[in-house]
Formats: structure tokens, sequence, C-alpha cells
């Protein structure tokens, strides 16, 4: 009886109850909320910038797409999926919320947004989750790298 109290405060329990979690409300609003989900492949020329990694921690994959406007240098817009878990879900949506946010994020500071930041918008996660957050965090890098990819391309072919 006792064990059941102490289990009703917690959103995870390991099967043999000797650990358990609880996750934050804003990881709990974007998991179950998932902002700027992209179902379905998205259409030829929607995006200029995609990215896509897997966690050799755990095997799971994560792909990002970015619009950069690119005269503002600016992301306007970041959609993204994956088969992670439901920390992996909540940090990449939180992610892609603060790079699309006020206009969009220059792409040069969000090349600097560390798995740090994400966390601390979402009010943490606990220690075993924090690697999924890594997952949206080398998405968005490798998107990023594949946007100057596509723009120095474009650009040899302007000259
Ligand atoms: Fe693999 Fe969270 S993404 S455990």
């Amino acid at each position: 009886m006792k064990n059941k109290m102490v289990l009703k405060n917690k959103d995870v329990v390991s099967e043999d109850k000797k650990e358990s979690w609880l996750y934050s409300d804003t990881v709990k609003d974007h998991f179950f909320r998932p902002r700027n989900v992209q179902l379905k492949d998205p259409k030829s020329g929607e995006f200029n910038g995609v990215g896509m990694v897997g966690s050799p921690a755990c095997g799971d994959v994560m792909i990002i797409w970015i619009k950069v406007d690119p005269k503002a240098g600016r992301i306007k817009k970041c959609t993204w999926r994956t088969f992670g878990c439901a920390s992996a879900i909540a940090s990449t949506s939180m992610l892609s919320v603060m790079v699309t946010r006020q206009g969009g994020m220059k792409i040069t500071d969000a090349e600097k947004v560390t798995p740090k930041d994400i966390l601390k918008e979402l009010g943490g996660l606990p220690a075993r989750k924090i690697h999924c957050s890594v997952l949206g965090d080398q998405a968005l890098r490798a998107a990023i790298e594949d946007y100057k990819r596509n723009l120095n391309i474009k650009n040899q072919k302007v000259k």
C-alpha cells in the first residue's frame, strides 16, 4: 500500500520499481501536443535544409527540416519527425519553437543552441533522459550544414 502511494507521484516507474521519475509540465505539454511535427514527407522546395541523425545510445532517429530566409539568414520554419521517446519528442518540439519564434532565429545563433538551452526551456529532464535532447540538437546542426551546402551550390550556379 505504501509503495502505491509513492508511485502515484511518479510519471514513469521501472518494471522492478527501483527507478522512477517525473516530467515537468512543459515536457508533458510538448509531448502530448508536439509543435511543428512533419508527419508527411515535405513537398519539393518546401524546405532548404534537412538533417537526419540517429542516437548510438538507443538507435532512435530524428529528422529535421528547415526553411531559412537567405536574405535575413533566419529560420522561418522548422519541422521534424522522430522515432524517439517522449523526451526526444518534447525536446525537439521545444527546439522547433525556440528557433522559429520572434521572426526566426538567425542561423548563426541557432548553431549555438545546446541541449542545455533546450532543457532550461523544458524545465529539465530526468538525468537518464538528457541524451534524448541531443537528437534534435544534432539534427538541427545537420540541417543547417545542409542549408549552407545548398546555398553554396546555388551561388556557384549563379556565378
Ligand atoms: Fe532514445 Fe529517448 S531518444 S531513449
